[in-house]
């Protein structure tokens, strides 16, 4: 798959098969959030895999039941290092380069388990203390993404997105 294959064939997938991932794809996936770019190449993130059922439980219990946590043989989380960030950025680097930083690595693996003919799904709606206990996370550390990955057990909904005109704007805000 080519590049503009991959982006047309992501989409949020939420239910999966009951099948590991091969090492070699998830090292893969870990590669591509790995090399994805930082603001001032800090990388103010962390990203943890997740593969037991009981850890699991507790992120699908912490995002509102969201079974697509406890099916997905792997989960990677990912955390923004707002403290890291505000060092080099102050108050722009803590709240927003450090958050940045974290979801375009979210981003990658996203997109990079697709070509991969992986699932997987962005989950973002989840209590954010109720991930840090769960994980033990350090205070400097923020969940902002999660990404269950595995192999798809349904088809994708059909795709719905605004009119291209109500995203793209020529020249500038009238
Ligand atoms: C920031 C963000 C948060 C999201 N949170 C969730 C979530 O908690 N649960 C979920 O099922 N999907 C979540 N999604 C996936 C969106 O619902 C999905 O991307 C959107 O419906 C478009 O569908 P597509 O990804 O198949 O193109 C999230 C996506 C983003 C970018």
């Amino acid at each position: 798959m080519d590049f503009f294959d991959i982006v047309e064939k992501r989409r949020s997938i939420r239910s999966f098969k009951d099948k590991q991932i091969e090492k070699e794809k998830l090292d893969k996936i870990l590669n591509a959030a790995y090399l994805a770019p930082s603001a001032g190449n800090l990388q103010a993130r962390k990203i943890l895999v997740i593969t037991k059922p009981e850890e699991k439980k507790q992120l699908c219990e912490a995002s509102l039941g969201q079974n697509c946590l406890k099916e997905a043989p792997v989960i990677l989380v990912f955390f923004a290092i707002p403290k890291e960030s505000e060092q080099k950025f102050g108050a722009r680097g803590r709240e927003l380069y450090a958050m940045q930083d974290a979801t375009i690595a979210c981003t990658f693996a996203n997109l990079a388990a697709t070509a991969l003919g992986l699932a997987s799904v962005w989950v973002g709606a989840f209590h954010e203390d109720s991930i840090i206990k769960a994980l033990s996370a350090p205070v400097d550390c923020v969940p902002v993404a999660m990404l269950p990955i595995g192999y798809a057990n349904e088809k994708p909904k059909e795709r719905s997105r605004k009119n291209w005109e109500d995203i793209f704007v020529k020249e500038k805000f009238e």
